[in-house]
């Protein structure tokens, strides 16, 4: 009977923990480092999403591709797997994320090639950064 009070309660514990990871969803991501420091995320705006298209072919894809790896990472589900703050720091600040930011670095040297700096406006990253939770949203 012991036995199984103390399987049982350990059971539970596992499935709070579960279930507050979860809640977390990526709130706890990490943010990068940039001009960025917080970003709060409204309804998606589908003609910023548009924009940020239009953006993103102008600058970004010579090296990436939406859904498979090329030059640098694949994008798709970027906005899951990272905080906007890192993405907004990483579109604006790519040479200082590499050195200084963990994931950053761990992409450099997986793709050994240093995503460029474009010298797009903060309002452009914002409007690329949308284009990506449209994407991710389908
Ligand atoms: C010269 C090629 C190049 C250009 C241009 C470029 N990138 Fe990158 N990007 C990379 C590479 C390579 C990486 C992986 C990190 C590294 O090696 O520096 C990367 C990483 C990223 C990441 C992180 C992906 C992940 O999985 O976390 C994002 C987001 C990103 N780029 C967005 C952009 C956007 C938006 C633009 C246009 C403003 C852009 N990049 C322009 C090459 C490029």
């Amino acid at each position: 009977m012991k036995k199984i009070v103390i399987g049982l309660s350990f059971l539970v514990t596992l499935v709070i923990i579960g279930i507050w990871g979860f809640a977390q969803d990526n709130a706890d991501l990490p943010k990068g480092v940039g001009p960025i420091e917080t970003l709060e995320l409204t309804e998606l705006d589908p003609a910023l999403a548009e924009t940020g298209k239009v953006t993103f072919e102008q600058f970004c894809s010579a090296c990436h591709k939406i859904e498979e790896r090329y030059i640098g990472p694949a994008l798709l589900g970027v906005t899951e797997r990272r905080a906007p703050e890192w993405i907004m720091n990483m579109i604006l600040n790519p040479d200082v994320m590499i050195q200084e930011d963990d994931t950053a670095y761990e992409l450099f040297a997986e793709y050994l090639t240093p995503m460029a700096n474009q010298h797009v406006s903060e309002e452009q990253a914002r409007s690329i950064l949308e284009y990506f939770r449209s994407n991710d949203a389908q």
